[in-house]
């Protein structure tokens, strides 16, 4: 029988660690950890993942901003923003929500960011150092997998690890953590440009699915046993629910779950990590000062 990776829990369990530490931090009469959001634009998956970090923040007690600018906003302008944030020493960390609007260079936008006050990781001076091994920020989502990874003590050592998607903030940086001394898992990174894709991931003794693709891991593909790790997270439109949508995740769930010895659901499993993940780069940020 597969076990369920539950982020939700693990989330709420780190949140109360951090929710611990703010508490300590207040009777010391040190600086409460601030976080600052920009958000450019309405893309609703975006609307979502915000609201739910300024949730986070007040839930452990830190203070949070929401800075909005419409989708036509320049870049000139963001960068004069990014400027502000960065020398404003009440600020601890902040982030700018992506995707931005085409006119825009990501590129520009995160190089632009104090590495200092990179609380999504993104910056190249933290990628570089996650790269070599050194302390900084990591990116939210690859921090979340490795520690739900650790928490739930999946041994990774000398296994095959196929992650599928090879973007900055996911695909790339999951699988170089995974290979790093300590975790030492031989990783395989698939895309969309990969031949025999489907052979390499029936090889695979975990599984990282980071590519958008609604059920595109289907139980063919998964060696019986398999941690399966499901980042994809395709919003649907659902009458049923609540919010009007559904989450739906790179893998197959119902099918592919009783061939796995783990597998993350979604919604539930890395999303709450992720968010989690960015919780922790701010405390770790706040300490600096
Ligand atoms: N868009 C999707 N995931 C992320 C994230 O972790 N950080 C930011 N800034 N934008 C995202």
């Amino acid at each position: 029988m597969y076990k369920i990776i539950d982020g939700k829990k693990v989330a709420s369990e780190i949140k109360k660690e951090i929710s611990e530490e703010v508490k300590k931090l207040k009777i010391a009469g040190k600086k409460i950890p601030y976080l600052v959001t920009i958000l450019v634009g309405n893309n609703g998956s975006s609307e979502t993942y915000v609201a739910n970090k300024l949730k986070d923040c007040d839930e452990v007690g830190f203070r949070s901003k929401l800075i909005r600018f419409g989708n036509d906003v320049s870049e000139e302008v963001l960068l004069a923003k990014i400027k502000e944030l960065n020398e404003d020493t009440e600020v601890d960390g902040f982030i700018v929500q992506l995707p931005l609007p085409a006119h825009i260079s990501e590129n520009k936008i995160i190089e632009a960011i104090d590495p200092e006050k990179d609380a999504d990781g993104f910056h190249p001076v933290n990628i570089g150092k996650m790269v070599i091994g050194l302390e900084g920020y990591l990116p939210a989502t690859p921090y979340g997998i490795v520690e739900l990874i650790k928490r739930y003590r999946i041994e990774t050592s000398g296994k095959n690890c196929v992650v599928i998607g090879r973007s900055n903030i996911v695909g790339r940086p999951v699988s170089i953590l995974l290979s790093q001394k300590g975790m030492d898992a031989t990783v395989t990174v698939v895309h969309s440009r990969t031949k025999n894709i489907k052979d390499i991931i029936s090889k695979a003794d975990i599984i990282i699915a980071a590519i958008g693709s609604p059920s595109f891991i289907t139980a063919d593909m998964v060696k019986a046993g398999a941690v399966v790790i499901d980042v994809g997270t395709t919003r649907i439109e659902n009458p049923e629910t609540k919010s009007g949508y559904k989450l739906i995740g790179d893998v197959d769930f119902e099918n592919v779950a009783p061939k796995c010895s783990y597998i993350t659901p979604v919604p539930g499993g890395v999303g709450p990590m992720t968010r989690v993940s960015l919780l922790r780069n701010t405390l770790m940020a706040a300490r600096k000062d």
